[in-house]
């Protein structure tokens, strides 16, 4: 592919150049520092290439998501959530009998060791859900202990239970009995009953309501590089255990600017529907960066246009809203800051658009998600996505531990004893 040359202090240095099957180029940097003594320097990495990876597609530019080559699009017309698991986690659609053995597994392990059902006493009954799940995916260790010759096991447990303590934790939050898992039912399915059924009355999952959170998982389960794969990764490159690697993805998609954002989305909606429903005071704060206020839900790093999965939640929203007979103030409120703010010189020159928060947690209110649990639900679908990366890079040979370096900019040397 040729190389770049970068010239510094009169030498010129040769640096091999590598192109991806999709055509991104990348200046290879890695005997930057042993050959040159430079490194280089980019917090935020907005131009680093972390790895190579052959899992998801995007491109920014066009609004291109693709799962192991197959457009979301038609993965989200098509497919059922746990087919997208098994396609992310092992690169290849699964055959008939594959897809059975695999949803077969998913569905038994689903059921958690009941001792752990302690550990949920001692959080506290206001604690967010997304503290727990955090705690209970590192604990998850404590009781299926992790080996490399069972990784296949652990993938299928984590993905089974992650459901039942996301389930858990919300009853927990409310006071009520857990519901335990009923093995005919589907992912998703199987999820809503340990959420909303309670023992003393009889419950059937809404096909409309079970079809929405299928689509919302997909749509959720890969994104590449993001804050918390990357996270996985690196907490990975330690060769730390796939419990303890999605702990700390779980802590990475908390923080308001990544998955925590579809909760602010709907806070932000509600307070100001609640001053009056009059948006364009929010959007003046907005552009004048009062108080760092953002307009959350959107912007993305990667999406320059538009984000697909916006697009197809958009239209999803309209559509199960109606079809549930629901009608959401927030919703026609959405719409119209979108429609304001993407006529408005700020976000047009910042390249700023909906993002995929900007519409799930409408949905998710429909389907009676609570608030606090919408990052939750986040979770639940970036699971198989956090365990594809952390499943390849540990296969990659030569994966070195993450270790970036950085520009010392304190304080040059001092002697303790002179400061007296
Ligand atoms: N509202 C107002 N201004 C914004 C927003 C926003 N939502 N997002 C970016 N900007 C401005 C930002 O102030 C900056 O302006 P300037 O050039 O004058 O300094 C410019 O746009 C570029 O922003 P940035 O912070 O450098 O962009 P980034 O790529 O580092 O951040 C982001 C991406 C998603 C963190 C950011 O757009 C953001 O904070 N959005 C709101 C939170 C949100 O919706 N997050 C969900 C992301 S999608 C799902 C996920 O991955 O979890």
């Amino acid at each position: 592919m040729g190389t770049a040359k970068l010239t510094y202090d009169g030498k010129e240095y040769e640096l091999p150049v590598v192109e991806g099957s999709e055509g991104e180029i990348a200046i290879d940097v890695r005997k930057l520092r042993a050959q040159t003594g430079l490194i280089t320097l980019d917090s935020g990495y907005g131009s680093t290439g972390s790895c190579t990876s052959a899992i998801t597609f995007i491109n920014g530019e066009e609004g291109i998501l693709r799962y192991r080559g197959y457009p979301i699009e038609e993965i989200a017309q098509n497919a059922k959530f746990s087919e997208v698991c098994y396609l992310l986690i092992y690169g290849e659609r699964a055959n008939k009998e594959e897809l059975a053995t695999f949803t077969d597994e998913l569905t038994r392990h689903t059921l958690l060791h009941e001792d752990m059902k302690k550990f949920f006493e001692g959080y506290h009954p206001n604690s967010h859900p997304m503290a727990i799940m955090a705690s209970m995916m590192s604990s998850m260790a404590t009781y299926y202990p992790d080996s490399d010759a069972d990784v296949d096991s652990n993938i299928i447990r984590l993905l089974a239970k992650a459901k039942t303590i996301a389930a858990f934790a919300y009853k927990k939050s409310i006071g009520q009995p857990f519901i335990y898992p009923q093995n005919d039912l589907s992912y998703p399915a199987n999820f809503l009953r340990m959420m909303f059924a309670v023992p003393s009355e009889p419950y059937t999952v809404d096909p409309i309501i079970e079809q929405a959170l299928n689509l919302l998982l997909i749509l959720h389960a890969d994104h590449e590089q993001n804050c918390s794969a990357s996270t996985m990764r690196m907490v990975g490159s330690s060769e730390a255990n796939l419990y303890a690697s999605t702990s700390a993805a779980v802590c990475a998609l908390w923080g308001p600017r990544h998955g925590g954002a579809n909760q602010k989305v709907i806070e932000m909606l509600e307070n100001i529907l609640a001053d009056g429903g009059d948006y364009r005071d929010f959007l003046n704060k907005v552009k004048n960066k009062e108080d760092g206020v953002r307009l959350m839900g959107f912007g993305h790093r990667v999406y320059k246009n538009f984000d697909p999965r916006a697009q197809l939640l958009k239209k999803a929203a309209d559509r199960i809203l109606d079809q549930m007979g629901v009608d959401d103030p927030l919703l026609n409120l959405a719409k119209e800051m979108e429609q304001a703010a993407l006529s408005e010189p700020y976000f047009v020159e910042r390249n700023l658009y909906p993002n995929v928060d900007f519409y799930s947690g409408i949905i998710y209110r429909a389907m009676g998600i609570p608030t606090e649990m919408f990052t939750v639900m986040f979770v639940l679908g970036r699971l198989p996505g956090w365990i594809a990366h952390w499943k390849e890079m540990r296969e990659q040979p030569g994966v070195r531990i993450h270790r970036p370096r950085q520009v010392y900019t304190g304080a040059n040397l001092r002697r303790w004893n002179d400061d007296k």
